[in-house]
């Protein structure tokens, strides 16, 4: 778990089951958690069961049907919203929407999309969020970025990760290459938005170790 402190709100938006919400409720990670799906008949399932498992007499939820581009950011302290599973396009087209409607209120960030990091990455940066951390997350073979960020602090994003490599992981590795296959192919299709992208993928290990010496034929 990425999260560094206990919030008096989370979204859990895009929640689908809702796993993530009832686990963070699970673990009094916040006073309140909504959860937010467009799906209406996921929302009456999820509902039925966090009556039975999380009683509103111990915990404190609420199901939204509701499009995360609706969602208006209220003004709480300390808020956090997470986005996962969703992919990159819907990621930044929430986070703008979120960001506009907050009006200045600070809000944290967890985000983890299914491709496309890079331009996550990208769009939080043009709002001005602060990164609080990141980790190259595998799951069943697949690859995620876990993006915990913020709109105050003082570290600044990078767009292709930063903190979150560790070259001595061959994991870690594996991950950079298959940036490389992706962006390569890209790059070969549109050169003008991707190549920049591939170059700044593929200065990453020649900046960030000399214990890693990536495949010769990938670069
Ligand atoms: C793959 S699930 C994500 C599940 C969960 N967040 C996770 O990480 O396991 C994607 C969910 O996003 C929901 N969704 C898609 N567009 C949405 C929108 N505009 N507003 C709210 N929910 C949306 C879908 O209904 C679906 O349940």
């Amino acid at each position: 778990m990425m999260l560094m402190q206990r919030y008096s709100l989370i979204w859990d938006c895009c929640c689908d089951h809702g796993l993530l919400g009832m686990s963070l409720l699970q673990k009094h990670q916040a006073e309140k958690v909504i959860f937010v799906d467009i799906l209406a008949h996921q929302m009456n399932t999820l509902e039925t069961k966090l009556t039975k498992y999380f009683p509103l007499n111990q915990f404190d939820w609420e199901v939204r049907c509701q499009d995360v581009k609706t969602v208006i950011v209220p003004d709480v302290a300390p808020q956090l919203f997470i986005i996962a599973g969703v992919g990159a396009f819907q990621t930044i087209e929430f986070i703008k929407s979120l960001y506009a409607s907050a009006q200045g209120v600070e809000f944290d960030l967890l985000v983890c999309t299914v491709h496309g990091s890079h331009a996550v990455r990208q769009a939080l940066i043009r709002l001005g969020f602060k990164l609080k951390s990141e980790r190259i997350i595998v799951e069943n073979n697949r690859f995620y970025e876990g993006l915990y960020v913020s709109t105050v602090g003082d570290e600044r994003i990078v767009s292709t990760g930063n903190t979150m490599w560790n070259w001595s992981d061959p994991l870690h590795q594996k991950y950079w290459e298959k940036l490389i296959n992706h962006y390569t192919k890209k790059a070969a299709t549109d050169p003008d938005q991707f190549q920049p992208v591939l170059a700044q993928y593929t200065s990453l290990t020649q900046k960030g170790t000399d214990c890693y010496q990536p495949n010769a034929s990938l670069v």
